[in-house]
Parts: C-alpha cells; sequence; structure tokens
C-alpha cells in the first residue's frame, strides 16, 4: 500500500509514519528529513535549502519532485510507502498523479492551539531522527533518545515565528490539497489529536495489512 500524509506542521505525521512504517515493512520518506541530512551533511541542495527551512517558507516544486521521483525508483519502494511531507502544492500533486501509482492519502485533523503545543515542546533524536516531545511524548531519560541514545535536540524552524510562518504557509499553499484529493476520492480524515497509540489504532482498522 502506498499512503500520503497529508496535515499541517505537528500534526503527527512523522510520528505516525515511523510506527506505520515498521508494522507495516514499508518506508517512511519524509522530504523534511531528507533536506535536514542535507543541511547536516552541508551538501549543494543543503546549502540551497537551508535559509528556507529555517524560516518555515517551501522549497521550489521543481527541487522537490525531483528528489521525490528518484526516492520513489528505489527498491524498498516496491511493496509501498510512506510520503512524509509531499506533495504540499498543487503543482506537486499534479506531477504526482501523473506518475500514475495508486495511493490513499490521510489526511490528519488537529487544531492550531495542540500544533503550537506540540512543535514548541518537540525534541528530535540527532542520530536516527527519532521523535519526542518534552510535554506530551517525554523520553526516558531527559535529553536522550530511548532507541539508540543520541542527543536530542530542538528544530531550527519548531521557534515561535518560524512555526506561525509554517501554518500560513500550510493553509495557504498545502490545505487546498484536501479538496483536490477529495474530488479524486482518494481521502481519508483521521483524528491526529489523541494520543499517538489510539491513532494508530485507527489507522490499522482504517488500513488493514494486506
Ligand atoms: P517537514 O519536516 O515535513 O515538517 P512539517 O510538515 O512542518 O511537519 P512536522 O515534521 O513539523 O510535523 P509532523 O506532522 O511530522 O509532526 P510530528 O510527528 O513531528 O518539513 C520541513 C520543511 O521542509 C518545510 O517547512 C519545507 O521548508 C521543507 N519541505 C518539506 N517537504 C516539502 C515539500 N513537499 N515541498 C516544499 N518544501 C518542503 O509531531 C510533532 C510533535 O508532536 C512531536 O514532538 C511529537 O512527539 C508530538 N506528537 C505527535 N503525535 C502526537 C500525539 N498523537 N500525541 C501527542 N504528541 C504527539
Ligand atoms: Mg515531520
Amino acid at each position: 500500500m502506498n499512503f500520503i500524509f497529508l496535515g499541517p506542521p505537528g500534526a503527527g505525521k512523522g510520528t505516525l509514519a515511523a510506527q506505520v512504517a515498521e508494522e507495516y515493512g514499508i518506508p517512511q520518506i519524509s522530504t523534511g528529513d531528507i533536506f535536514r541530512e542535507n543541511i547536516k551533511n552541508q551538501t549543494e541542495l543543503g546549502k540551497k535549502v537551508k535559509a528556507i527551512l529555517d524560516s518555515g517558507g517551501l522549497v521550489s516544486d521543481e527541487v522537490v519532485l525531483e528528489i521525490v521521483e528518484d526516492r520513489l525508483k528505489k527498491d524498498d519502494c516496491k511493496n509501498g510507502f510512506i510520503l512524509d511531507g509531499f506533495p504540499r502544492t498543487i503543482p506537486q500533486a499534479e506531477a504526482f498523479e501523473k506518475l500514475g501509482i495508486d495511493v490513499k492519502v490521510v489526511n490528519f485533523e488537529v487544531d492550531n492551539d495542540l500544533i503550537i503545543a506540540r512543535l514548541s515542546n518537540r525534541r528530535v533524536c540527532k542520530n536516527c531522527k527519532a521523535n519526542y516531545n518534552v510535554k506530551f511524548m517525554p523520553p526516558k531519560v531527559e535529553g536522550k533518545c530511548d532507541k539508540c541514545g543520541g542527543e536530542l535536540f530542538t528544530r531550527e524552524d519548531d521557534k515561535l515565528e518560524s512555526i506561525t510562518h509554517r501554518l500560513e504557509v500550510y493553509r495557504k499553499e498545502t490545505e487546498p490539497l484536501i479538496e483536490f484529493y477529495k474530488k479524486l476520492g482518494k481521502i481519508t480524515d483521521i483524528d491526529s489529536a489523541r494520543d499517538s497509540s489510539l491513532v494508530l489504532v485507527d489507522f490499522k482498522k482504517l488500513f488493514p495489512k494486506k
């Protein structure tokens, strides 16, 4: 099964994608993670997109599409994949449709106040990228990853002004995709304002493993 996880920043796309990837044995393809990895390694791409990510703007459709199309050609996508954070604009969605891949779109529903509480308390493992939240999903030992012991850090774009900008960009550029996929009959809503284990239970009921 192929999935697109659609929703505002902080909706829990990455958190659920990691759980589903493990349970269903399919890769989580996070465009945001790909960009952050390139920034960390100071690649040409990383240098090009750093300021955009820090401010919470969007990387150009052209750059994103090239990366996603390349990634989907890899062998591990043969039995399915989760696109976490792509598409994010109508041109990206139209370009993806042209690939003719059957996909289920999961729309994460959560309100603004919770988004801000989640993002401003998020911590991410430097090593394995696992997600934590000092308020809602704390690690067992402060500042350390439960899975690999790596150091936890705060994402550059989880500062309040960047969060506000990301939400504006989401409403303007990405929210219209809900209508786009509704018209194609591909979208399923999921209430992601609840505990992450309950969100996973819902997901498994909606999309039973084949
Ligand atoms: P990206 O990395 O995709 O960031 P985002 O969309 O802003 O989404 P987040 O990762 O912030 O939120 P999430 O929904 O994954 O939530 P999470 O699970 O972490 O993109 C970053 C940037 O890259 C973009 O701003 C853009 O510049 C660029 N980019 C990426 N894709 C692009 C594209 N297609 N086109 C153009 N540019 C692109 O959860 C958040 C927090 O809440 C965590 O702390 C977590 O522990 C906690 N939490 C999650 N679920 C729950 C729950 N159920 N209960 C309690 N706490 C929870
Ligand atoms: Mg994410």
